[in-house]
């Protein structure tokens, strides 16, 4: 499994946003939008072994987590609109204070929190952050079950750091210049990708 943790520092955690607002309104949720696309759509196909979970933290609700599972997921097309669709779908469900909803197929929404996200993570594989002053992806041994964690326009707040790094996660960079998140993810997919072909890599 591939994993991804994004968090959206000022994105809504209501479903009033304007699908034709999604970098202003709603909180630049313009980028989650296009990392949930680098996390599964391929040409004429979808990753099923890839899970995202966005972290909301803007608004009055906040926080709130919608999950993408790559496995069961539906009604997930390449445009930006249809995703940020999905994700307002998502908002606009009554979510309960413990647990997760589902709001449509491979589509949920919870209460967690960055912390909570992280903790739940723990238990299913390995930490790595993405982080301009890291390792270089080039020479890393990705592990078994990678959790990717990235900023949005932002990087983490130092808060969202330090719970990170209690995790002793393996920090990489993907090249010299500081990329746009949903770009970065991309690229570590391709790294992936090509350790895999090679039967370097089992991380999916
Ligand atoms: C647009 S950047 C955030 C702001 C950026 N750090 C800056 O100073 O302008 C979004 C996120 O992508 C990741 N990132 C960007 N460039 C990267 C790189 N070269 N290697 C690894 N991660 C990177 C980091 O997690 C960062 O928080």
């Amino acid at each position: 499994m591939r994993y991804f943790v994004i968090t959206g520092h000022k994105a809504a955690t209501d479903g009033s946003f304007k699908l034709d607002d999604l970098a202003g309104g709603a909180g630049r949720m313009d980028i989650l939008v296009r990392c949930v696309n680098s996390a599964f759509v391929m040409s004429h196909n979808l990753r099923k072994d890839a899970e995202i979970y966005l972290v909301l933290e803007g608004g009055e609700d906040a926080p709130k987590t919608v999950r993408f599972q790559g496995s069961t997921v539906k009604y997930l097309n390449p445009d930006e609109r249809s995703t940020a669709s999905l994700i307002r779908n998502a908002l606009l469900k009554k979510v309960p204070k413990e647990g997760e909803i589902s709001s449509s197929p491979g589509v949920f929404i919870s209460r967690m929190s960055f912390d909570d996200v992280i903790d739940k993570l723990a238990k299913l594989g390995n930490f790595v952050y993405l982080k301009e002053d890291g390792e270089d992806c080039r020479e890393f041994q990705f592990p078994e079950n990678p959790i990717f964690v990235l900023g949005d326009n932002q990087d983490l707040t130092e808060a969202e750091e330090k719970k990170l790094l209690e995790q002793g996660p393996s920090t990489i960079n993907v090249g010299p210049y500081s990329l746009h998140a949903d770009h970065c993810m991309i690229l570590v997919q391709n790294e992936l990708d090509r350790r895999q072909a090679a039967g370097e890599s089992n991380a999916l």
